[in-house]
């Protein structure tokens, strides 16, 4: 990452996911960054995003280590044990609902209530992994209900975030990024197994296009959904 000096500190929650490790990855291989910290639910101390204590204490214990030039959220939960994606209204269910919105939504709003405070004040980039399927313009297909609204509402969280943090922290960029389509256990159940349309990309590949296009944005770009080839994409 040029863009953020030569001893920067970086942190990624969610780094046990396919993206958000080979992120880490990338970030540890880069002789700029000083420091990544890697977050999720098992690492020391842990983040569960669903538990807003867990939230504090990590905020807590960065305090220390700050102020951070990187933070990367890349968790994020599309189907589990228990449900996969809605294709149709009546398949919606109030406990699916509530877990998708709990981790792809709420939790990050408690992170950025709590992280935002631990950005540098000068040039530093605050990334959501979201997803193009959250975007409202762009939606041709439907289904996937819980998925999408819990991404679209995460959009909109940060974009409040980030009219909100422009005023204390100006040189503070905000953004949402949908990562495209990646190798990783949320798309394993989607994957093209052959044909026509997009390919799911390696992580590795993915983190590389992303990060590279997060060290491009300016400031003035703070509060914009971003996508992994650079587009700006449709709310
Ligand atoms: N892969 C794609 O094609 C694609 C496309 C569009 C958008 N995205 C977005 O990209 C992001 C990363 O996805 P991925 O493909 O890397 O998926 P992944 O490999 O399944 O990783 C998901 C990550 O979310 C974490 N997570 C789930 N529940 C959590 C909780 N309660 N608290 C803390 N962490 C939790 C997982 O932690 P555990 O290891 O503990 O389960 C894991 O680190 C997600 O936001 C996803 O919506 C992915």
């Amino acid at each position: 990452m040029e863009s953020l000096g030569n001893s920067y500190k970086a942190c990624v929650i969610g780094a046990s996911g396919a993206i958000g490790a080979a992120m880490v990855e990338h970030l540890r291989n880069d002789h700029a960054c000083q420091h990544v910290y890697a977050l999720h639910r098992h690492s020391d101390p842990a983040i569960d995003l669903s538990d807003e204590q867990s939230i504090i204490r990590c905020a807590d214990f960065l305090r220390e280590h700050g102020p951070f030039q990187l933070i990367i959220v890349a968790s994020g939960v599309l189907h589990t044990e228990g449900f996969m994606p809605e294709k149709k209204l009546g398949d919606l269910n109030l406990h699916q609902m509530q877990e998708t919105f709990a981790i792809n939504t709420f939790g990050p709003a408690m992170v950025l209530a709590y992280f935002v405070p631990l950005l540098d004040k000068q040039r530093s980039i605050f990334a959501f992994l979201s997803a193009k399927v959250g975007s409202i313009g762009d939606n041709r297909l439907g289904g996937w209900y819980s998925y999408r609204a819990s991404k679209a509402a995460l959009n909109m969280l940060v974009k409040t975030a980030s009219i909100e943090v422009k005023r204390s922290n100006p040189e503070a960029l905000l953004v949402a990024v949908h990562p495209g389509t990646v190798q990783s256990k949320l798309s394993q159940p989607f994957a093209k197994k052959s044909g026509a349309g997009p390919q799911a990309r390696p992580a590795q590949l993915a983190s590389q296009e992303i990060l590279a296009v997060l060290d491009q944005l300016k400031a003035d770009e703070s509060g914009s959904f971003v996508a992994y080839n650079g587009e700006h994409l449709p709310w």
